[in-house]
């Protein structure tokens, strides 16, 4: 569902990313691993089309989205979920409409977003808080706000950026067991993280990325889930 052949990517004509070529398959649970500046975030772009590789070509659902017009960027996205490490939340919407926004621009009907927003905030632990403001919610439960708001579309993938990055050991065990329940119920998950405590955790497949090149994919012995 996801391929990367021969990507590269250059920023000030230093490659970022070289020459990776990378397959997710649908339901799969992939953590992106690898030093400071070895391209993890750059990858995450690429999929979420938020950059253009120099070459190479990317399939998101046999879609080569290497060369995609600026115009079917939105289209792609719906389809996408995506977590910052920043929460990017609204900070004057409360929790609800947050996390309604992007099925209101969609032109959803205020019915069905509010069935749609309900359950996605009750999967991801965060609805006795539907009308606060961001700013007054905990580190966790801004990034519960922020994984129900990008699962609210339904997507295919949810891409997260070092989710747990400045959270404690507790609470980034609780953002992480949240991923493997959307996982579990379906949903592709990539994760690019520096946390060993999350590769534990999740033990699944960690793909390793260094100075930009892809250094390892490892899958554990029990992942049978590979492949589906
Ligand atoms: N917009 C940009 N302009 C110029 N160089 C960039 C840009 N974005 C990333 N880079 C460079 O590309 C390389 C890869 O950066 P990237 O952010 O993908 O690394 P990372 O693995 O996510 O690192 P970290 O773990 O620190 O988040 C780095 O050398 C970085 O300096
Ligand atoms: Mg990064």
């Amino acid at each position: 569902m996801i391929q990367l052949f021969h990507v590269t990517k250059y920023y000030d004509r230093r490659p970022a990313l070289f020459d990776i070529n990378l397959q997710i398959d649908k339901g799969e649970f992939v953590l992106l691993m690898g030093p400071s500046g070895a391209g993890k975030t750059t990858l995450l772009k690429l999929l979420f089309c938020a950059e253009q590789p120099d070459e190479g070509q990317i399939l998101v659902q046999q879609r080569n989205v290497a060369r995609i017009r600026p115009w079917e960027v939105p289209y792609l996205r719906r389809r996408m979920g995506f977590v910052f490490q920043d929460f990017r939340l609204l900070p004057k919407k409360t929790v609800f409409e947050n996390v309604a926004l992007p099925l209101l621009v969609q032109g959803v009907s205020s019915f069905d977003a509010r069935r749609k927003v309900m359950e996605v905030l009750k999967a991801a632990g965060i609805d006795h808080k539907k009308e606060s403001r961001p700013p007054l919610l905990s580190a966790g439960e801004q990034q519960r706000v922020c994984i129900a708001r990008a699962i609210v579309n339904g997507p295919f993938v949810l891409l997260a950026d070092e989710p747990t990055g400045n959270m404690d050991p507790d609470l980034s065990s609780e953002i992480i067991e949240l991923f493997k329940t959307i996982n579990a119920r379906g949903t592709t998950v990539v994760v690019a993280t520096h946390n060993r405590q999350v590769v534990e955790q999740v033990n699944r497949r960690v793909v390793t990325l260094a100075q930009g090149r892809l250094a390892s994919d490892d899958r554990p012995a029990s992942d049978e889930r590979v492949g589906q």
